[in-house]
């Protein structure tokens, strides 16, 4: 090909649209679609929840399309979340950095001033820049106040509650399940709780900055949350853009609002567990919608990737997931939970999927050590577009995992204590190989209502899972294979934080929190119901008829 004629080429495919772009090799051009992203992250969900995970409890999967779409794509089984709670570990997802650079350590509150720093720079502000359509649907728990909104750090798009759906606004924090499920005549859930009711809590659902529900219909959430999606996906291909969507679930966190797909009791109590089950299984229908969706669109370009925040919360007994094997032995033994606020496997090992049909191998399984922190560079590289130079990153671009079956995940993957131990943000355990060190325990508040205590392990605590998933047995610190073990963790430590302290960009989180910065649509009302004056009122249905 002559030299004009490859510039006329080149021309045209510059005015192509944003739909592709050109690479040149070796004076070889070819031209490739930018791909499709969508983000599924669910919310305290448990290794053991993914019925993939579990092969002899497969029959009794709760999450059916999650299983095809495993079957169908990659399941990774030592994916871990950036950090163990919700604000830390979707600022390390969207940042592609620890805490302790990203300044995000421990959970932001409803009356939070401040948000994920501002010179933090976050994966949709990347992608829309070189041309994504940028989405976010569901739970954002990184700032909620002007500057620091969804669409104020680089998504064109944001329908979701600005945190978790059990803070703030709710007619009684930390509830379990709403206080009344819904009146539907005719089903067996009138039997469930008789009595009046109302199937509204004082939560604000957020479209872009505006409120445009509060009290929110928790009750129709996932659908609402399922045709937005739809929507969106609908939306970039009209305009033929690539786009990312990031869907932060309001599943698994209490409180569940889930349909019955599962046989109640006619009994007040639902049957153990019977709850979460059927929120696991609207979950998972609303990522088959998803999906489905996508196929429909552009099954060949789109990656799906699904994973979770943290692990379960123990704490909320029959209202909380399953570590699977992941057990936490050492710290249950001794009070306290081994889950979320943990660094035990069950508070970072999450259940994660990759799906994407034509390129990541089908029906595959990779057990290479990734974190969410890979999330940011991965897409990017897939996106053609480079990280900013100014600062720098944790995670690994996983490529070669996810589309060429390579095993190589980090070297060394370090967890940051998220509260339940130290100080926030601390490296307190270090994932090598097989090997594990902790540098400092602690538990979570366990269902029994125990907590395990701080303490310091100097030498470290070293587990070595390919022996010990539950994490009961400590190597013998006068083994050769301890010596070895710490030795390399402890090098790892001293370079990290090296690597930390010399870091260009480090920044440093508004964590100071004013009544006023509270999401409220009429602070009139109590409980800032928009429509009622009483938290009660508002819709009282009398479901015992
Ligand atoms: C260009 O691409 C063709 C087909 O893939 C390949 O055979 C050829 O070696 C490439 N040329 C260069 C210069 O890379
Ligand atoms: C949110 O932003 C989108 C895209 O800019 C726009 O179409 C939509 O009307 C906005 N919604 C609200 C409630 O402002
Ligand atoms: C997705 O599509 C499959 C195959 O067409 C269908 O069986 C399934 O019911 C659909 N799932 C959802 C949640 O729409
Ligand atoms: C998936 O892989 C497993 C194990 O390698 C194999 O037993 C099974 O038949 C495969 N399933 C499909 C649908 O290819």
């Amino acid at each position: 090909m002559g030299c004009v004629s490859q510039l006329l080429l080149f021309g045209t495919l510059l005015f192509s649209g944003l739909l592709y772009h050109a690479v040149i090799q070796n004076g070889n051009m070819t031209s490739t679609r930018r791909p499709n992203f969508i983000i599924i992250l669910a919310d305290d969900i448990g290794w053991g929840d993914l019925g993939a995970n579990q092969q002899e409890r497969q029959k009794l999967s709760n999450t059916p399309n999650l299983d095809l779409m495993a079957q169908e794509g990659m399941r990774l089984t030592d994916f871990h979340s950036p950090a163990s709670t919700c604000s830390p570990s979707r600022a390390a997802l969207l940042t592609g950095r620890h805490g302790l650079r990203n300044g995000v350590t421990h959970n932001f509150a409803v009356g939070s001033v401040g948000g994920l720093p501002l010179s933090e720079t976050t994966l949709a502000e990347i992608l829309h820049q070189n041309g994504y359509y940028t989405a976010m649907i569901g739970k954002w728990h990184l700032g909620h106040n002007g500057p620091y909104s969804p669409t104020n750090r680089g998504f064109d798009y944001y329908l979701g509650i600005p945190y978790s759906n059990d803070m703030g606004c709710t007619d009684q924090p930390g509830y379990d399940i709403p206080p009344c499920l819904p009146c539907e005549p005719g089903s067996q859930i009138q039997h469930y709780r008789l009595g009046s009711c109302y199937s509204k809590v004082a939560l604000p659902l957020f479209e872009n900055e505006t409120i445009v529900e509060q009290p929110l219909d928790l009750w129709r959430l996932t659908q609402r949350y399922t045709s937005t999606a739809l929507d969106v996906i609908l939306k970039a291909r009209k305009q033929a853009q690539p786009f990312l969507l990031y869907m932060a679930l309001a599943h698994m966190h209490v409180p569940l609002s889930p349909h019955f797909h599962v046989p109640l009791p006619s009994a007040p109590h639902p049957s153990e567990g019977a709850v979460y089950a059927a929120s696991l299984r609207d979950m998972d229908e609303l990522v088959g919608a998803i999906k489905n969706a996508s196929d429909a669109s552009e099954k060949d370009n789109t990656l799906i990737w699904f994973t979770g925040d943290n692990g379960p919360w123990d704490q909320k007994c029959l209202y909380s997931g399953s570590v699977g094997p992941f057990q936490g032995k050492w710290q249950t033994s001794r009070g306290g939970g081994s889950a979320k606020r943990t660094t035990w496997e069950g508070g970072h090992r999450v259940p994660t999927v990759a799906y994407w049909p034509g390129r990541v191998p089908a029906n595959s399984t990779s057990s290479a050590l990734l974190s969410g922190l890979d999330i940011f560079p991965t897409l990017l590289s897939l996106a053609g577009v480079k990280p900013l130079p100014d600062r720098r990153y944790d995670g690994m671009d996983a490529t070669d995992v996810l589309l060429h079956g390579t095993e190589t995940g980090h070297k060394f993957l370090f967890h940051p204590n998220s509260g339940a131990a130290g100080k926030y943000g601390d490296l307190q355990t270090v994932r090598m190989g097989r090997h594990k060190a902790f540098y400092i325990t602690g538990g979570a508040e366990a269902c029994s209502g125990s907590t395990g205590k701080e303490e310091l392990h100097d030498p470290p605590l070293i587990f070595d899972l390919s022996q010990d998933k539950a994490e009961e047995t400590t190597l013998d610190p006068t083994t050769e294979e301890y010596r070895e073990a710490e030795e390399r963790g402890r090098r790892a430590r001293e370079v990290l934080l090296y690597d930390i302290a010399t870091d260009p960009l480090l920044s440093t989180a508004d964590y100071t929190t004013d009544q006023s910065a509270a999401p409220c649509c009429d602070r009139r009302h109590a409980s800032c119901r928009c429509s009622s004056a009483s938290p009660i009122d508002n819709k009282v249905e009398n479901c015992g008829h």
